[in-house]
């Protein structure tokens, strides 16, 4: 049996190893081969979970749910709208009341950059903290089951040229995506996007920039689309939709300009017909739905990993 990879919280990838990222990439492929990382039903009765989401998600939420149930662990579901959060509860008591009922890990979406962090300083050792997606900081899971993804059709990594396009300024799923990118050692990241939805210090990102995505899209091996997020922006920062799909959105025509076996991927929900045309999106070398899929499984890794880690 597969040896579980040692974590205790997952706050972001920047606190994870190479060796951490490839254990936890190795735990979720044994998990989808039927080689379930098995944890003991003594762990998995001592370790519930809880989501908090204060932000809608469709994806990570059920994909966590669904990882912790076939882990058979409890799972307590949070959601702003449905708890004492829409009667003004701070973050911290609901956190401390969830742990008083005996949750072990808690799994954070919040539309705070750093905010995971900050549960993690005031939780202490009571509980593990999982970030599902913190403002624009970090997403750590989403990155993970998209290198998992990437690995089911490129093998080695450091061959590899990736291009994410799109909205990286308010993206915490590029950012995330970047940095295992980085650890994992690939060739070179194109980032392609309109000088307007690019973050001040991009300069000192390990990226390659391109405003034109024809020269961006050149040799590559993956394409990542990223989301529009009009709900983070002033309504100002963007307001043409059909402007931006004309200059930067992954159409047939362009993808041939990829490597012809490039896949393409998008950390969902899509705007279809923006950042991605819809024959595109549905295509032969789209993986978005395999992302979805592998999600599964790698949260279960890191659920597995961490609830190990907790009955040491
Ligand atoms: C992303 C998120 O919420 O950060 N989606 C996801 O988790 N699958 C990306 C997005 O909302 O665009």
């Amino acid at each position: 049996m597969l040896k579980h990879p040692s974590l205790m919280h997952l706050i972001d990838i920047e606190s994870l190893s190479a060796e951490t990222i490839n254990a936890l990439l190795a735990a979720a492929n044994a998990i989808l081969k039927g080689h379930a990382v098995k944890i003991s039903q003594n762990i998995a009765e001592n370790t519930p979970v809880a989501t908090l989401f204060y932000e809608n998600s469709t994806r990570t939420r059920f994909s966590f749910h669904l990882a912790a149930s076939r882990l058979k662990m409890t799972c307590l579901d949070f959601t702003r709208e449905g708890s004492s959060a829409s009667k003004g509860e701070s973050l911290q008591d609901t956190a401390a009341t969830l742990v008083a009922m005996g949750a072990k890990i808690l799994i954070l979406r919040h539309p705070e950059a750093h905010s995971a962090e900050q549960l993690k300083e005031i939780v202490g050792d009571k509980a593990s903290i999982i970030n599902a997606g913190d403002g624009a900081h970090a997403h750590p899971t989403q990155a993970l089951l998209d290198m998992l993804t990437i690995q089911h059709h490129k093998k080695k990594f450091n061959d590899l040229r990736v291009a994410i396009i799109g909205d990286v300024l308010y993206s915490r799923v590029a950012r995330s995506q970047i940095c295992a990118l980085t650890k994992l050692g690939v060739k070179a990241i194109h980032v392609i996007a309109p000088t307007v939805l690019l973050p001040q210090d991009i300069h000192r990102w390990p990226v390659v920039l391109y405003d034109d995505i024809a020269a961006g899209l050149k040799e590559v091996d993956v394409i990542i689309c990223l989301r529009i997020q009009k709900e983070r922006m002033p309504s100002d920062l963007f307001p043409d939709v059909v402007a931006y799909h004309e200059q930067y959105g992954l159409t047939q025509e362009r993808l041939l300009l990829a490597k012809p076996d490039a896949i393409v991927m998008h950390p969902g929900p899509m705007n279809r017909g923006v950042e991605i045309e819809s024959s595109v999106a549905d295509g032969k070398q789209s993986v978005i739905l395999e992302q979805v899929h592998n999600g599964v499984a790698l949260r279960m890794a890191v659920l597995s990993a961490i609830a190990e880690e907790r009955c040491q």
